[in-house]
């Protein structure tokens, strides 16, 4: 069973600021954290690493949730959809956030740490746990993403 309460992060070089600013507001909000890296931003590193650490760590059970960080949120949105049991939204402000928990049953943010500001990706992040899923008629859509 996957813990409801520890959020898995992970980002890639350019990302790694604002996962650190995240995984604090994390903590600070009462999470547990499971943090995959990257450790630095230093050094340039394959964003898809990083997807793929963080799904690992959902399909073994150890997170429920999590939170990718790359420089555009593109790169590591799209490496996080290859595995099946990702639904992973691209967001960018709080409303982006709360549509792809409440339509796309999301159980994965990517955020652009070039495109928007520590203050709005927080948002995001509040937005993303603790917005429920519609159900409903977006259930069938739902369904067949997978
Ligand atoms: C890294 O330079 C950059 O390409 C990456 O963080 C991301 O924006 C890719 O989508």
């Amino acid at each position: 069973m996957a813990d409801k309460d520890t959020i898995g992060i992970a980002s890639d070089h350019a990302g790694y600021e604002l996962k650190a600013a995240l995984r604090a507001e994390l903590e600070a909000l009462g999470h547990g954290v499971l943090d995959l890296g990257t450790e630095s931003a230093a050094r340039s590193v394959d964003y898809p690493d990083f997807a793929r650490a963080l799904a690992e760590a959902m399909k073994a059970g150890r997170i429920a949730r999590g939170i990718l960080v790359c420089g555009t949120g593109i790169g590591i949105g799209i490496a996080a959809n290859r595995y099946p049991w990702v639904r992973c939204g691209v967001v960018h402000d709080e409303t982006s956030a709360r549509l792809t928990r409440e339509h796309n049953d999301a159980n994965v943010i990517a955020i652009g740490a070039r495109l928007i500001g520590v203050e709005t990706a927080k948002d995001c992040l509040k937005a993303f746990l603790s917005t429920a899923y519609q159900g409903g008629r977006h259930v069938q859509r739902v369904a067949k993403l997978s």
